[in-house]
């Protein structure tokens, strides 16, 4: 359902991006990555703002996102040391790992079903000391909105499940804020973990 969606409204959504604000959570995450440190875009969207800014910090990212729509407007942006794929996440089998891993608001997409699966994959893919910043829903939940006509489905595990996961999986919780405003967004849950 969400690709469709997205492929429908990613239009409006480039346009919507295209105005956005970086949160300060991201640049905060991009300081304590060093040049040349290698971070997976997770549901990368348009690659605007939050890719062209963690490229811009000369940071070398790669960006997937499921929606081929998403990508393709992602590409045009040209952005240097960007690339941009059409992979779901849970098919894309990396031949690099990463120094980061950020999911602003793509992983509350996903199946209820694999979300405990999230954490094992990212575990993975992250290299030792490496950071996994996402957003994610405050409640454990399932059910599917309309936004700009267009119907999407949402999940969410409890955020004590979330704390296990993170713990069973080398992944050290460094601030789990709920109920994150910023200027006009507000974000049930926001995350930061690191990989011992
Ligand atoms: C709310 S948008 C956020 C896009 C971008 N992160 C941003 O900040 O603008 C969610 C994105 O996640 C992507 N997405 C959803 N499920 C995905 C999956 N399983 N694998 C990869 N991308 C996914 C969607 O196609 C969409 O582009």
């Amino acid at each position: 359902m969400n690709k469709e969606s997205y492929n429908k409204i990613a239009n409006i959504w480039a346009d919507y991006r295209n105005e956005s604000f970086v949160s300060q959570l991201i640049i905060d995450f991009a300081e304590k990555l060093h040049p040349q440190a290698k971070v997976l875009d997770v549901g990368c969207g348009t690659g605007v703002p939050v890719a062209r800014f963690l490229a811009e910090k000369e940071i070398l990212v790669t960006g997937i996102d499921a929606a081929e729509k998403m990508i393709e407007i992602a590409l045009s942006h040209q952005i240097p040391n960007a690339q941009f794929m059409v992979s779901d996440f849970f098919d894309f089998q990396p031949q690099e790992t990463f120094d980061g891993i950020l999911a602003w608001d793509s992983f509350f997409h996903f199946p209820k079903k694999s979300q405990e699966l999230i954490y094992p994959k990212v575990a993975q893919m992250l290299n030792s000391g490496g950071y996994l910043l996402f957003t994610h829903g405050d409640v454990d939940d399932e059910h599917t909105n309309p936004m700009r006509g267009e119907e999407f489905y949402y999940s969410a595990i409890p955020k004590e499940k979330i704390k296990v996961l993170l713990e069973e999986n080398g992944l050290e919780l460094i601030y789990m804020y709920k109920d994150y405003k910023e200027k006009d967004t507000d974000r049930g849950l926001v995350v930061l973990a690191q990989k011992r």
